[in-house]
């Protein structure tokens, strides 16, 4: 067992954990932040992405171990109480989402290219940027279309 603290969603925590424990297992079961979703447990999904001092990172790759002392954020932290960021806002507005299963780890990753993101980019590299997220339900379209609209407000000064 190892003792961690680990900041999550501008939260203090510590917890003393199994040393082979997952992230995405510490997150969703001793958290219980269950927003975040476990998929192909293999990496390949996206669907268990957060990010970890910013950058995202595949939570069932990752040991909560290894995520001692870092900031992590979650799909939970991304609203501000009922307001949702301007990237949840996209995906409502532009319905880039159907059973919701991807979207918390493709919430996460468009967050992170928001934030360096200094002008739109061409539909086609928001696939190319979005290529690491496996969606089944919606053949990506208005997923795009959610991105295009949150990487303009981004690059735009918004959120
Ligand atoms: S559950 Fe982590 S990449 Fe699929
Ligand atoms: S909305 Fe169902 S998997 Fe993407």
């Amino acid at each position: 067992m190892v003792e961690i603290a680990v900041e999550v969603n501008g939260r203090a925590e510590t917890a003393e954990v199994d040393g082979r424990m997952l992230l995405s297992d510490f997150l969703r079961g001793v958290l219980g932040l269950t927003g975040t979703h476990v998929g192909c447990e293999h990496g390949y999904c996206g669907s268990c992405t957060v990010l970890v001092d910013g950058a995202s990172a595949r939570s069932c790759l990752m040991l909560a171990a290894q995520a001692n002392g870092s900031s992590v954020r979650t799909v939970e932290g991304l609203a501000d109480g009922e307001e949702l960021s301007s990237i949840q806002q996209a995906f409502k507005d532009c319905h880039g989402l159907q059973c919701g299963f991807c979207t918390p780890g493709l919430l996460m990753t468009v967050t992170e290219i928001a934030a360096e993101v200094a002008s739109t980019p061409s539909r086609h590299q928001i696939r190319e940027q979005l290529a690491g997220n496996l969606c089944r339900c919606t053949g990506y379209h208005q997923i795009v279309d959610a991105v295009e609209q949150a990487l303009d407000q981004a690059a735009g000064g918004g959120r």
